[in-house]
């Protein structure tokens, strides 16, 4: 390479990364950054290599757009992400979770659910040799914070696939016209890729058609979506995600393959769930992850988790003690909590001893001589909690 020529493609290759960063494509960045590797590898192998170390060390975390984690730099394979035409932002965001991602915790019947759509994708071939389609699709279903979208980022690990995300909120908002364009655009390339997509706020597009004047262009965009349903392919999974089943339309709902129903976890799960976000506190907490679990019933697992979490952190800064800690979540609590999971949590705060039956009685309403019946006799006689 001439000494003349080289400067010329430095400075091209400087404008056009200048392009990307002002863009704020960081995904694109880094694309073109490993193109510039390859590029200079012979000619400048020193400043090629020097690249090549600083895309390596600098991998991006899970909720980044990670494509490039998987694809070392220096490879060819690298995978392309669908891009807005006008602004070249990615339209989707990608998990890659593959380096492990513990199972989400879920009902046995959901779980199976789960497993079943991953057997089906490792088997393709053998349900092929039947003329057996395997499951193509899913939907998504339950209220926020319940594990939704960690489960779509756990099926892509099972499959060996990073999680692509289109947020239809986000693509919604933007100018109409543009939306079937990007739209159409994300499913070519996500079944080229033979990607894990997953169609995020779903409902979204319902919400619009009953509060939009633009009623034309939207039922055309249902229209697109129904029929790129239809046309996917067998070799990737198509999954979508909502709150709002009420506002899906029925001829959409109709084309998922399998209904995945989420909801809040059962008592055993939040134990469950509080024992691993404690992570390595599960010790110190050990004794009280029964009461906890009765005060957090009826929450979602994303509010356990900020729960637990803001507990650890109080009990590491301002050294309160896990039993403390514990009782406190039991009162915050108690008020939300249906008249069984009341009746369980005065139970585990008798038991634990932390507070005379008068005041767990009064506290959640529970007659002492129930107290007294499931968790023997009043251990304190006064008041407050019980001393460490
Ligand atoms: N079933 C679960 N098992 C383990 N962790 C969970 C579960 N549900 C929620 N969490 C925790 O809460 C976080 C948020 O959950 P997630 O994003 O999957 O919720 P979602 O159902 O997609 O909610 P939304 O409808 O608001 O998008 C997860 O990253 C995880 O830390
Ligand atoms: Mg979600």
């Amino acid at each position: 390479m001439k000494e003349i020529e080289v400067v010329d493609d430095f400075e091209a290759d400087f404008a056009n990364l200048a392009r990307l960063a002002a863009a704020g494509s960081i995904e694109d960045m880094r694309l073109y950054l490993a193109k510039l590797v390859r590029k200079y590898r012979a000619g400048r192998p020193q400043f090629s290599s020097k690249l090549d170390q600083l895309l390596k060390t600098s991998q991006i975390r899970a909720s980044g757009p990670s494509v490039m984690r998987r694809a070392p730099a220096t490879s060819e394979a690298v995978t392309l992400l669908p891009q807005d035409q006008d602004s070249r932002q990615s339209l989707v965001r990608v998990f890659d979770d593959r380096d492990g991602l513990a199972a989400p915790i879920l009902p046995a019947a959901l779980a199976k659910q789960i497993d079943d759509i991953v057997s089906e994708r490792k088997e393709r071939a053998k349900l092929a040799a039947h003329g057996i389609r395997p499951t193509r699709s899913a939907i998504l279903v339950g209220p926020p914070g319940v594990g939704k979208t960690l489960s779509a980022r756990y099926i892509a690990t099972q499959i060996n696939k990073p999680l692509w995300v289109l947020d239809l909120t986000t693509v919604m908002s933007s100018l109409l016209g543009k939306t079937g364009n990007n739209l159409r655009l994300v499913f070519e390339s996500a079944k080229q890729n033979e990607a894990v997509l997953l169609l995020d706020e779903v409902d979204s597009i319902a919400k619009r058609r009953s509060d939009d004047s633009d009623v034309g262009e939207l039922k055309r965009l249902v229209t697109a979506i129904l029929q790129e349903v239809d046309n996917w392919p067998d070799s990737g999974l198509l999954l979508a995600a909502t709150n709002h089943p009420e506002l899906i339309d029925p001829a959409l709902w109709r084309r998922f393959d399998a209904i995945l129903r989420f909801d809040v976890s059962d008592r055993e799960g939040v134990a469950l769930a509080i024992g691993r976000f404690l992570d390595r506190d599960a010790q110190q907490f050990g004794p009280w992850i029964n009461l906890m679990a009765s005060s957090l019933m009826g929450q979602s697992l994303s509010d356990v988790e900020r729960a637990i979490l803001t507990m650890r952190r109080n009990a590491l800064i301002h050294q309160i003690p896990p039993a403390r800690l514990a009782v406190d979540l039991a009162i915050r609590h108690a008020g939300e909590l249906d008249k069984n999971a009341r009746r369980d949590l005065a139970i585990s705060l008798a038991k634990e001893g932390a507070m005379s039956h008068n005041q767990i009685s009064e506290l959640t309403g529970v007659a002492r001589d129930t107290l007294r019946k499931y968790a023997g006799p009043s251990p304190l006689k006064g008041r407050g909690h019980k001393k460490e």
